[in-house]
């Protein structure tokens, strides 16, 4: 009897990775189960290597596709191995399609579901997310939420509050561990992309980068505010497939790169005087750093990263945009209080609740 990790995709493995630990030092027998959903040398392996997490016990290699088809690919590579590991719990992270395949899988074959990162909601159903964090949080027999908002929308999704437990931000507690060591490779990499000062973008939701009518006018704003400060462009696949010479053509002061490793990644965001991004991770990440961050969306299912942390919502106002660069540009960081439980602590406090849980468990179910 064990617990299963389901991940798959780049933003699930700095969650997973504390967890895994919290629950090795508990003494559980664990289980990690990678879907494949990303594959690329630096969307997934560097990441398990960086943050010391485990060679995967099973590797279902779905790759990309269709949203039906990735996520049907999952389900039916999933559940065989969830008959056969017979897990007492299955752990799944985040938002992406994954999650909800694995979550969908253990529902109906009677499988209690962990949620950690539950109860974010943007109420943009338009968002494939949005789908997977409704479906997933419907699913889920134990709730982990980051943030008291979290909550608030499970109970009003007449979610039992006997099953969630506000634990704080997994992410953070990978961010808080990482850091020194993130720091500590920073000078050699300021000196390899020869830049003083800088800010530093990543896009790739679908409503940003698959429409022309959007993503054109974006980059151009971008180019144009690169002749403030240079601009280091880390960039996603789905985004480098559909505009890589449009993105190399911008602006001499657009530095675009691939996809960097946790470690860099963190080290750039610590250092850029401003972030833009459309990514929810680096909304929470920079909040905790206290660099500023314009988030490229018209909402957020991370609205403490604005009332407690540095985030502004943009959406597509690129002269609103403009202005909040300025803002940023002038400003000193972000000194405020911490946002309460992002202190690096939440997966002892998953670990913890598991351990009750499990050893008070009658015939399986929690
Ligand atoms: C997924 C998540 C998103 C998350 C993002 C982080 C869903 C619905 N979306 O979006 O929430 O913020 O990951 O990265 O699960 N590709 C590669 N190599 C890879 C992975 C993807 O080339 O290793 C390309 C493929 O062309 C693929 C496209 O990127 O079709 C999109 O990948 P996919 O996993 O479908 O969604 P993401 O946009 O990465």
């Amino acid at each position: 009897m064990a617990i299963l990790h389901v991940v798959g995709a780049r933003p699930n493995f700095m969650k997973a990775a504390p967890v895994y630990r919290a629950l090795a030092k508990v003494g559980f027998e664990q289980v990690l189960v990678h879907t494949g959903q990303h594959y690329d040398v630096q969307m997934s392996d560097v990441f398990f290597e960086t943050l010391e997490i485990p060679e995967p016990d099973e590797s279902l290699n779905v790759g990309s596709g269709a949203h039906a088809q990735q996520t049907a690919a999952i389900m039916s590579k999933f559940e065989p191995v969830v008959q056969a590991r017979k897990p007492e719990i299955v752990l799944v992270y985040g938002d992406v399609n994954s999650t909800v395949a694995a979550a969908l899988v253990c529902a109906k074959l009677g499988i209690p579901v962990a949620h950690v990162e539950a109860g974010l909601r943007s109420f943009d159903r338009t968002m494939p997310e949005e789908i997977n964090r409704l479906v997933t949080d419907q699913l889920s027999d134990l709730l982990f939420t980051p943030s008291p908002d979290g909550d608030e929308n499970l109970k009003r999704e007449g979610i039992s509050p006997e099953k969630v437990f506000l634990v704080g931000n997994v992410m953070i507690d990978t961010l808080v561990q990482f850091l020194p060591k993130a720091e500590a490779l920073f000078p050699a990499l300021r000196e390899r992309l020869s830049l003083d000062r800088f800010g530093l973008v990543t896009l790739h939701r679908p409503s940003n980068v698959d429409d022309e009518a959007i993503f054109l006018p974006m980059l151009r704003t971008l180019g144009e505010l690169s002749h403030d400060l240079p601009l280091v462009f880390p960039v996603h696949p789905r985004t480098r497939t559909r505009w890589l010479e449009e993105l190399r053509n911008c602006s001499p002061n657009l530095h675009v790169i691939e996809p960097l490793g946790y470690l860099e990644f963190l080290a750039l965001q610590k250092h850029a005087t401003v972030v833009i991004t459309d990514s929810g991770g680096i909304q929470e990440e920079t909040s905790y750093l206290g660099t500023p961050c314009l988030t490229l969306r018209e909402n957020t299912e991370r609205p403490i990263t604005i009332t407690a942390g540095s985030n502004v919502l943009i959406g597509r106002d690129w002269e609103r945009l403009r202005r909040e660069w300025d803002k940023a540009l002038r400003q000193t960081r972000n000194t405020q209080a911490p946002i309460p439980l992002w202190d690096g602590k939440a997966s002892e406090r998953i670990a913890e609740v598991l351990a009750k849980k499990i050893s008070t468990a009658e015939s399986g179910r929690l």
